[in-house]
C-alpha cells in the first residue's frame, strides 16, 4: 500500500484525512476531508475543507477506491475542480455569517450587529475553535468546554411536576455539554404556568430529579437547575384550587398557556401583597436547597424571558407603589434580594442569573421603557453576590438579536463576571465569540433537541440534524425527546 494511503482512516465506510505528523484526526479546518459512501451500488464522494493539493488529494482517493481507467481520472479532476469551487464559496459564507450572524440574510440595518466588534475572519483551523472546545470555570463550576445547553422546556414530567425515567436518558445523552441548564423548573405550585412541566418543592421531585444529575455527572457532565416561577402568566386551572395567578400588578399577559387541555390565554393575576413577597423568596431558597440536595452543581435564577422576575423589573408589567415597585432600585430589587437569599444558602458561585431585556415573550410583553439603564444598575448590584455567571438571551427569544436596542458587551461590564450569551449562535458565530473573549460560554438552545452530541458535531464541524418540529417541542413521551440518534451512530 502505497505510504499516504496510510494517511487516511477507514471508519464507517467512508475515509478521513489523518493529519500526517501526529496521526490524529484533523477537524474543522484547512485539512481535506474525504469521504466516500457506497450504497446501492452507487458510489458518492464528498470533499469538506480546502487542500493545499486538491489533485493529490483525487489520485489518493482513486488508490483508495482502487480505480485507474482514464474515465475514473478524468471523474476526479472534475471532482476535484468542484471541491476548489465549493471551497472557494464555503469560505465566503463564512466570512458573511462571521460578520452578519446569518448566511443570506438582507443587508439592512436590523440584520446587522454593529454591536460585534469582530476581528477579520480567520477560518476555524485547530487553532481558532480550541477557545470554544477548552475548559473554563463559572464560579464553583469546573465546565469541560464553553457550550452550554440552554435551558429548554420539554413537558415530559406529570401533572404533579415529577420527572420520568425518559429524562434522565434525555440528559444523559446531551452530557458533553459543558454546562446543562436544566427547562425552566418550578419552585412552587404558584410558580407554575405549563402543565406538564417538573417541580422541585416536594421530597418527590427531588428523588425524581436524583438519577438525572447522576446520569449527567456519571458522563463528566454538569448541570445547574433552572429555578422558575412564572408570575402572571399561568392559568387558573393549573393553580391550587383554581386560584388566580400572581403577578407584581393586576396587569393581563398575551399569547396563550400550555394547560392540560392545550393552548388558553393566561388567567387574570390578582396583585401580589408586599407581605408574600418574602414567601417568594423563601420558595426560591427552598428550591436551591432541594436542587443541591438532589445532586445538580448549582441554580439558575429564571429573571428572564418575562416571567416573574423579569414582570417585576419592567414598569410595563409593574405599577406597584411598596419598594417593589416606582424606582429602578424598587423594581430590581425583587431578583436582587433573590439572588442575594439562595446565594446565602448554596453559595454565591454556584448560583447564575438569565436575562432577556428586549424580549416580549413570553405573554407579549412590552420592553421596561429604559432597558439599559434598569438591566444595568441590576446587573452592577448583581456583581457584587459574586455569582457564578450571568447569562443573557440577546434579542427577542428564539427570534433576531437587537443590537440596536441593547448593549451587552456594557450589561456585561456592568456584572464583571463570567457570561454566557444565548439567541440564535450557529458555530461560526459561537467560535468567534468564543476566540474574541466576548462570552465566556455560547449556550445553544433548540439545537440541542435534535442533536444530543451537538458539541461533538460542532467540534468536527459535523452537519447538524434539522431543526426538531414544534409539535415535539412540549409535551408527549420519547417521541422527538429521547431518540434523536448521534451522529455517529447515524
Ligand atoms: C422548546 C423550547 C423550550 C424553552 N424553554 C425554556 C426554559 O425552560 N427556560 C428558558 O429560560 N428559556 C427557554 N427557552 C428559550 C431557550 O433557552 C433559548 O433562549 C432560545 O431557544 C434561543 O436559543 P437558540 O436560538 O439556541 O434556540 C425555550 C426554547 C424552546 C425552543
Amino acid at each position: 500500500m502505497p505510504r499516504r494511503l496510510r494517511d487516511l482512516g477507514r471508519q464507517r465506510g467512508r475515509l478521513i484525512s489523518r493529519d500526517r505528523r501526529s496521526g490524529r484526526r484533523q477537524n474543522g479546518g484547512r485539512p481535506t476531508e474525504m469521504r466516500w459512501r457506497s450504497g446501492g451500488g452507487r458510489s458518492s464522494i464528498r470533499f469538506r475543507g480546502r487542500t493545499p493539493d486538491p489533485g493529490h488529494v483525487a489520485l489518493q482517493f482513486m488508490r483508495a477506491a482502487q480505480v485507474c481507467d482514464w474515465q475514473q481520472v478524468l471523474a476526479c479532476m472534475l471532482i476535484d475542480l468542484t471541491f476548489q469551487i465549493t471551497a472557494y464559496y464555503t469560505d465566503i459564507k463564512k466570512r458573511f455569517v462571521h460578520h452578519f450572524g446569518r448566511w443570506g440574510a438582507p443587508l439592512t440595518p436590523e440584520n446587522i450587529d454593529l454591536s460585534r466588534n469582530d476581528p477579520p475572519y480567520a477560518g476555524d483551523n485547530g487553532m481558532t475553535t480550541e477557545a470554544l472546545f477548552s475548559p473554563g470555570r463559572l464560579g464553583a463550576i469546573e465546565v469541560a468546554n464553553r457550550v452550554a445547553m440552554a435551558p429548554l422546556t420539554r413537558a415530559r414530567g406529570d401533572m404533579e411536576g415529577i420527572q420520568t425515567p425518559l429524562a434522565v436518558e434525555y440528559y444523559g445523552k446531551r452530557a458533553s455539554a459543558g454546562l446543562i441548564i436544566s427547562e425552566a423548573t418550578n419552585i412552587s405550585r404558584q410558580g407554575r404556568g405549563y402543565a406538564f412541566t417538573p417541580g422541585i418543592y416536594t421530597d418527590t421531585q427531588v428523588e425524581a430529579w436524583k438519577p438525572v444529575a447522576r446520569a449527567v455527572h456519571a458522563r463528566g457532565g454538569k448541570m445547574v437547575l433552572q429555578l422558575w416561577h412564572v408570575g402572571r402568566f399561568s392559568h387558573a386551572s393549573l393553580q391550587e384550587n383554581g386560584a388566580p395567578p400572581v403577578a407584581p400588578s393586576a396587569i393581563e399577559a398575551g399569547d396563550m398557556v400550555f394547560t392540560e387541555h392545550g393552548f388558553e390565554p393566561p388567567s387574570k393575576p390578582r396583585e401580589l401583597e408586599t407581605g408574600e413577597i418574602d414567601g417568594i423568596i423563601a420558595d426560591y431558597v427552598r428550591a436551591a436547597r432541594n436542587a443541591r440536595t438532589a445532586g445538580f452543581d448549582g441554580v439558575e435564577i429564571h429573571a428572564a424571558n418575562c416571567y416573574l422576575l423579569e414582570q417585576f423589573i419592567r414598569d410595563s408589567t409593574n405599577h406597584r407603589t411598596d419598594r417593589y415597585g416606582g424606582s429602578i432600585e424598587n423594581r430590581t430589587r425583587l431578583p436582587f434580594e433573590v439572588c442575594e437569599a439562595v446565594a446565602g444558602a448554596i453559595g454565591a458561585d454556584r448560583v447564575g442569573i438569565r436575562l432577556s431585556p428586549v424580549t416580549h415573550s413570553v405573554g407579549a410583553t412590552p420592553f421596561d421603557s429604559e432597558p439599559q439603564k434598569t438591566y444595568g444598575f441590576l446587573a452592577e448590584r448583581l456583581g457584587t453576590l459574586g455569582l457564578a455567571y450571568l447569562h443573557c438571551i440577546e434579542g427577542q427569544t428564539r427570534g433576531a438579536n437587537l443590537p440596536e436596542s441593547f448593549d451587552f458587551q456594557a450589561l456585561r461590564r456592568s456584572f464583571g463576571g463570567s457570561y454566557i450569551a444565548n439567541n440564535g449562535f450557529t458555530r461560526e458565530i459561537a467560535l468567534t465569540a468564543a476566540r474574541s473573549g466576548r462570552a465566556d460560554m455560547v449556550a445553544f438552545g433548540r439545537p440541542f433537541i435534535s442533536n444530543p452530541d451537538l458539541v461533538e458535531r460542532l467540534r468536527q464541524d459535523e452537519p447538524l440534524a434539522p431543526e426538531a418540529h414544534k409539535e415535539f417541542f412540549y409535551g408527549g413521551g420519547s417521541r422527538g425527546y429521547t431518540d434523536w440518534p448521534d451522529f455517529v451512530s447515524r
